[in-house]
C-alpha cells in the first residue's frame, strides 16, 4: 500500500478578479461573489482536501507602479481572504480554510478574538497563514518599514502574543453548567499582560476557549529566519523546493532541525511541497504541450512580461524584446534573489526574448522537467513522494471551477484507489493534519 499523504490547494494571486485572462472567462463567474469559491471549496471537500490556503497581500505596492499590478490583474486588486471564510465555511462540513494574514496588518489582540471566532463558527476548521510582507507597512501607520529578518521577529512576537491571549481561558476557567449556576470563574482568567518590542497590550481575551485546538498556524517562507518561525509556530510550512529526493528530504531535514531547536517534535509540523502541475488526457497531448512551449510566440512572451512586470514592480512590457535585458531598469526595492529568478542561468548578453523563453518553456512530469502530463503520471509522481516520506503537496493555481476540475476528474479516483488521497475526514482541521 502506497503512503497516504496530505493534499493542499493553494489559490494563488488570492481573492481576485478570477477569471481574467482566464480561457474560461466567458463561463461568467463573478469574482465579488461567493458562489464561485463556494462551488470550488466543495469539490475541494469532495476530493478529500485537507485545506484551501488563500494568497493574500493587502497592498498593492509602491505608487509609481501601482498600473503594473492592477492591469492584467496579476497583483490585485485583492478582496480581504479573512472576510470570504465564513462563506466557505458555511458551504462546506470538513475542508479547512486558511486565509493569509499579515501581523503589520492587525494588533494582536484583535487577531486573537477575530481568529477565535471564526474557529468557533467553523467547527474548528481555521488556519492561519502568516506572512511577513513588509512593503505594504504604510498603510498600517507610520512606522519605518521593517527589514526581512525584523519582520519574522515581529511575527512571532505577534504570533506568540495571540496563542497567550487564547490561552488566557485556562482548564476549569469555563464551567457553562446549567447545574452549577455559573457561566464562568473570572478568577481563573490569565491577565496575559504583554510588553514586547513591537506590541503592548492587555489581557484576558474576550472570547471562550477552544474545546479542540486552536487555529492551526501555516508558514511558507523558505528562508533560515523563515524556517526557525515555522519550527517554532507552524503547524504547516509551505514549502518551494526543487523536487528531487535530495531536496525533498534535505528541506524537511531543516524543518526538523528547527522544529528540535525550538523544543518541538518534527511530527508536530506537516510540510506540504508546492507543485503547478497542468493534468492533459493523454501522454501524446502532453508531449504537444511541451514542444509548443519551446517555440512561445510574441503574445504568450509578453503575458509573461506582464506577469513578471507585476511580481517585480518593474515595466517589461515595453522592452524590446531581442534586444539584451538592461539589468539597471529594476529599481533600489526588487530584491536581487527576484531579479535572478527572473533571469535564471542567463549571462549579460541575452535578449528579453531568450529569458521570457525559458519561463515560458514547459516541461514533463514523467522525466522530472516540468509539470505537463496525465493523472497518471502525476499519481506516479506523488506516491514517490510518499516513498521519500513526505507528508502531503500543495497544489498551486487558481480557483476557477474550470482548473480545478481539469486538475483532479481524474487524478483523485487514481490517488484514491492507490490508498493515497483520504476517504474520511476527522472532525477538525488540526485532526486531519495528524500523521497518517
Ligand atoms: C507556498 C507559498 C505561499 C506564499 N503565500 C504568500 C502570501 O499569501 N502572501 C505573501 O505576502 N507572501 C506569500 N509567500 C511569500 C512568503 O511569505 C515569503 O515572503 C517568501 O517566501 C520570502 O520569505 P523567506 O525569505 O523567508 O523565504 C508565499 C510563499 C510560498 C512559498
Amino acid at each position: 500500500m502506497s503512503r497516504q499523504q496530505h493534499f493542499g490547494w493553494f489559490l494563488a494571486r488570492g481573492f481576485g478578479p478570477h477569471g481574467w485572462g482566464h480561457p474560461s472567462l466567458d463561463w461568467d463567474y463573478d469574482w465579488t461573489s461567493p458562489a464561485l469559491y463556494q462551488q470550488a471549496v466543495r469539490t475541494l471537500e469532495q476530493a478529500g482536501f485537507d485545506l484551501l490556503i488563500i494568497e493574500d497581500a493587502p497592498s498593492l505596492g509602491s505608487a509609481s507602479t501601482i498600473d503594473l499590478r492592477v492591469r492584467q490583474a496579476f497583483g490585485g486588486p485583492k478582496l480581504d481572504p479573512l472576510l470570504l471564510a465564513p462563506y466557505l465555511f458555511a458551504a462546506t462540513e470538513r475542508i479547512g480554510i486558511v486565509p493569509t494574514v499579515n501581523p503589520a496588518a492587525y494588533l494582536p489582540y484583535t487577531a486573537a478574538r477575530q481568529f477565535a471566532t471564526l474557529q468557533h463558527l467553523s467547527g474548528h476548521r481555521l488556519g492561519l497563514n502568516v506572512v511577513t510582507d513588509t512593503g505594504s507597512a504604510r498603510h498600517f501607520g507610520t512606522a519605518p518599514q521593517l527589514g526581512h529578518d525584523a519582520a519574522y521577529d515581529r511575527a512571532e512576537e505577534w504570533t506568540s502574543a495571540v496563542v497567550a491571549l487564547w490561552r488566557s481561558w485556562p482548564e476549569g476557567a469555563l464551567i457553562a453548567h446549567p447545574d452549577a449556576g455559573r457561566y464562568a470563574d473570572g478568577a481563573l482568567l490569565q491577565p496575559t499582560r504583554h510588553r514586547g518590542e513591537y506590541f503592548s497590550f492587555d489581557g484576558p481575551l474576550n472570547a471562550i476557549p477552544f474545546t479542540d485546538g486552536a487555529p492551526v498556524i501555516v508558514s511558507p517562507g523558505g528562508s533560515p529566519r523563515g524556517l526557525g518561525f515555522a519550527g517554532a509556530n507552524s503547524d504547516v510550512q509551505l514549502a518551494l523546493a526543487p523536487m528531487t529526493e535530495q531536496s525533498v528530504r534535505a528541506y524537511r531535514g531543516r524543518i526538523h532541525d528547527a522544529a528540535i531547536a525550538a523544543g518541538r517534535s518534527p511530527d508536530d509540523i506537516t510540510i506540504l511541497f508546492a507543485i503547478q502541475p497542468t493534468v492533459v488526457s493523454s501522454a501524446e497531448e502532453a508531449d504537444r504541450l511541451v514542444a509548443a512551449s519551446h517555440h512561445p510566440d510574441d503574445d504568450v512572451l509578453r503575458r509573461i512580461a506582464e506577469r513578471q512586470s507585476s511580481d517585480l514592480e518593474t515595466d517589461l512590457t515595453g522592452l524590446d524584446l531581442d534586444r539584451p535585458l538592461d539589468r539597471g531598469i529594476f529599481g533600489e526595492h526588487v530584491s536581487h534573489g527576484s531579479i535572478q529568478r527572473l533571469i535564471g542561468t542567463h549571462d549579460e548578453d541575452a535578449s528579453l526574448r531568450e529569458i521570457l523563453t525559458a519561463h515560458a518553456r514547459l516541461g514533463r512530469i514523467r522525466d522530472g522537467s516540468g509539470w505537463v502530463g496525465t493523472a497518471v503520471e502525476l499519481a506516479d509522481r506523488i506516491e514517490e513522494y510518499g516513498a521519500w516520506g513526505n507528508d502531503g503537496v500543495l497544489l498551486w493555481g487558481d480557483l476557477h471551477p474550470v482548473t480545478v476540475h481539469r486538475t483532479l476528474d481524474e487524478l483523485v479516483p487514481i490517488l484514491r484507489r492507490r490508498g493515497i488521497l483520504r476517504r474520511e475526514y476527522e472532525p477538525t482541521l488540526r485532526a486531519n493534519l495528524r500523521p497518517f
